[in-house]
């Protein structure tokens, strides 16, 4: 299925200010896409539309908010298509449960497994098998009150796989790793985009950004200030510009780095 996102005209509205502002985008299910921009620009905002968690504050009949084809969805069924890892849902996971448990929920949407949730042998395995790849076995039996930030990030991240969706949404996804935990999320990113599914990375830091992101959609003040391929917009005078300060990029071996100049 292709159209990711479809948004004509699309604002979200805070008190008086438009803190998403007049939003014209499509991203297709086939790309992987780096959505950035300063602190405060709208990303996870654009995140919480694209996710079903609000809606725009505006539908005139110019207005058009789809997700998968779609204007209006079950958020059950949108999230069997769409994994995704926010800040967020890693507070919403602090209680005790194992990284095994943390995984199955992602197979009913819930935060843990409930009495009247029916765990097959099926769902099981494919828990298991995610958090394989995500290198995380040993900590399975593990609670995650216990495990560092880095680890449930990992296990979020086996959630939100077990269902084998098309898209995976990460917003800030490493946000207080240390390096070393750093470059292993780094890889993992690599893994999950060469296996074949989508991300959309959303993040202010160019560190994050994988060499699998071909398109980069840069927001500021609201509003969509650059879109375009790599070697179209991921350049040291767009980033001077997204983030009103002179600045210096560096890519070496997979990994971004930025600097002022
Ligand atoms: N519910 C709300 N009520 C009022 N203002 C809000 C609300 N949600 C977001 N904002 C404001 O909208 C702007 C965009 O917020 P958003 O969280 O989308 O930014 P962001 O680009 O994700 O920033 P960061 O890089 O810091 O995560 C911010 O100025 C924020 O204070
Ligand atoms: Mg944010």
């Amino acid at each position: 299925m292709d159209g990711f996102v479809e948004f004509k005209n699309v604002s979200v509205l805070r008190g008086n200010r438009k803190i998403l502002d007049n939003i014209d985008l499509s991203i297709n299910s086939s790309e992987n896409v780096a959505i950035i921009g300063p602190n405060g620009s709208g990303k996870s905002t654009f995140i919480k539309l694209v996710t079903g968690k609000i809606y725009p504050s505006y539908t005139g009949d110019d207005t058009v908010c789809k997700l998968f084809g779609h204007m209006r969805w079950n958020i059950r069924k949108l999230r069997n298509m769409l994994g995704i890892v926010t800040n967020e849902l890693e507070h919403d996971f602090q209680g005790d449960i194992t990284g095994l448990e943390t995984v199955l929920s992602g197979f009913f949407s819930s935060i843990g497994i409930a009495n009247n949730h029916i765990v097959t042998k099926e769902m099981i395995q494919k828990a298991e098998d995610m958090i394989k790849f995500l290198d995380v076995s040993f900590l399975k039996d593990k609670k995650i009150e216990i495990m560092s930030s880095g680890e449930v990030r990992r296990f979020l991240i086996a959630r939100a796989l077990v269902n084998n969706p098309q898209v995976l949404v990460l917003d800030e996804p490493s946000n207080s790793l240390d390096i070393a935990s750093f470059i292993k999320f780094h890889n993992t990113m690599r893994k999950i985009a060469i296996s074949g599914t989508k991300i959309v990375l959303v993040t202010h830091l160019v560190s994050d950004i994988i060499p699998e992101i071909s398109r980069f959609i840069f927001f500021k003040n609201g509003k969509i200030f650059a879109d375009g391929e790599r070697n179209e917009v991921f350049n040291n005078e767009k980033f001077s510009s997204l983030f009103d300060i002179k600045v210096n990029l560096k890519e070496n071996n997979g990994l971004c780095s930025i600097t002022p100049s």
